[in-house]
């Protein structure tokens, strides 16, 4: 019998919960291995906190968002003793293999501990779509569809008041989200970090769609922008900025240059929160059964990924490169709508 430990580290995501399940059913039904729970993320791998799982375990967390685990942002290279540390828990609780489900900066540590010989496959996670290497993370189907569902709602009152609406979303250095849920809502404008467009370009944009006698407008704004005035972030401990508000340091800057009222929504973690959906809940499905037959199967230093219609095995290093951008064809396609 082979013991796969399995953690959720770094931001959570709808569909953690269904990869967790995933996991443990597929360790079930192959008779071959069992599955342990490793509590808030590396954090519980430093400090020997588990919990066993089971088929029974994880029932009724399908479609359930966070993560039964619980997460964290501790780390065990920048955290203390690390290595050690991992070890004595993996020894303790016989742990073959640990399946790591994370972000950029999780799976950056997963490679890192995967070269220094640990046990480790990877799944990605994030809903802002960026990891390199797969065509598609679960969570972001999820937030795309509360951003488009917030959009249908600011366009009526948008509409009622005459008013601009920016509305920013997550996508920390990529802007997926706020081109699917723009596209999907129907968005003036678009402003993104691949693309960057000079605040005249959007004001012009707008000027000439409230000529044309549409006297509101909804632009989506993706958190990572450029803002006009150079502003100092927190860092997590992966060194990422901690970002959000940008579209109030755009706002007047859109308000000045067109003369039209214009107003912010920040949906902020709304985003991540809640259920996942069905298209999130079978792709995080289908990645943990995949890693645990990964896992079972011997193989380490790999993380399952999506390319086309099919789950697929990759070596971790070809996720922890520079984060996969929004393809110009797309955003020409989104560009088409503008104004
Ligand atoms: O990477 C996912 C993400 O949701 C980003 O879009 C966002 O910038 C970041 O996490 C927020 O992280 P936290 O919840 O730690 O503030």
């Amino acid at each position: 019998m082979s013991v796969i430990g399995v953690l959720t580290a770094g931001g959570d995501c709808p569909g953690l919960n269904a990869v967790i399940r995933g996991v443990t059913a597929r360790a079930v039904e192959r008779g071959d291995s069992e599955v342990v729970g490793i509590l808030n993320g590396w954090e519980g791998l430093m400090e020997g906190r588990t919990r066993p799982l089971d088929r029974d375990a994880v029932r009724g967390i399908l479609g359930r968002g966070g993560t039964i685990l619980g997460t964290s942002r501790k780390d065990p290279i920048v955290h203390g003793d690390g290595y050690e540390s991992v070890r004595r828990t993996l020894e303790a609780n016989d742990i073959d293999v640990v399946v790591v489900i994370g972000g950029d900066g999780t799976l950056r540590t997963a490679l890192r501990l995967a070269e220094d010989g640990f046990p480790v496959v990877g799944v990605p996670k994030t809903i802002d779509n960026d990891i390199a290497a797969t065509d598609f993370t679960f969570g972001f189907d999820t937030a795309v569809q509360i951003v488009t569902d917030a959009i249908d709602r600011l366009v009526t009152t948008a509409e009622a008041h005459n008013r601009v609406i920016l509305v920013e979303v997550m996508g920390r250095t990529k802007g997926w989200i706020a081109t699917h849920a723009g596209l999907a809502g129907g968005a003036d404008a678009i402003l993104i970090p691949e693309y960057p467009v000079p605040l005249e370009e959007v004001a012009t944009v707008l000027r000439r769609r409230h000529r044309r006698g549409h006297d509101y407008s909804i632009v989506v704004v993706a958190e990572g922008v450029e803002p006009p005035a150079k502003v100092e972030h927190a860092k997590d401990i992966f060194g990422f900025e901690r970002l959000g508000g940008v579209a109030y340091q755009i706002a007047p800057v859109i308000e000045r240059l067109t003369g039209f009222e214009t107003r912010v929504t920040v949906l902020g973690h709304l985003q991540r929160g809640g259920t996942p959906t069905a298209f999130d809940r079978v792709l995080a499905t289908r990645l943990g059964t995949a890693a645990a037959d990964l896992a079972a199967d011997g193989k380490r230093g790999v993380m399952v990924a999506l390319r086309g219609a099919r789950i697929v095995d990759v070596p971790l290093a070809e996720a922890c490169v520079e984060p996969r951008g929004v393809d110009p064809e797309l955003f020409a396609v989104a560009r088409t709508f503008f104004g």
